[in-house]
């Protein structure tokens, strides 16, 4: 299942890492939220791909391992989403459509 494009709306800020929201529900180690607001990436759709991480042209992304969880063992964590210039690569580029770009948030 791909990233709620709404998830502002349906769902709540209940921590923050690196300096950016967690959005819940969080249950760790098996349902991790999505993190990031303006760079959102859902931790319990992505696989570990890679291709954002690789592709982003300003090094928004960095690996953050989640041992245990069910779809794989490191995410991409949108550690530096203030440097987005909304190119919008990595959102083509995911395969299983865990990550949601809007410049509105
Ligand atoms: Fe990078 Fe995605 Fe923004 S590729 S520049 S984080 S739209
Ligand atoms: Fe994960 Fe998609 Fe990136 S699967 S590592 S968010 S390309
Ligand atoms: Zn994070």
């Amino acid at each position: 299942m791909a990233i709620d494009p709404n998830f502002d709306e349906n769902r709540e800020v209940v921590d923050s890492h690196e300096g950016h929201d967690v959005w819940g529900p969080v249950d760790e180690p098996e349902t991790q939220g999505i993190h990031g607001t303006h760079v959102a990436v859902d931790f319990d759709v992505c696989i570990a791909d890679g291709a954002c991480v690789e592709d982003c042209p300003v090094d928004v992304f960095e690996w953050v391992d989640t041992p245990g969880h069910p779809e794989s063992e490191r995410k991409a964590d949108p550690a530096n989403e203030i440097q987005c210039i909304d190119c919008m690569l990595c959102v083509d580029v995911c395969p299983v459509d865990a990550i949601d770009v809007d410049s509105s948030r």
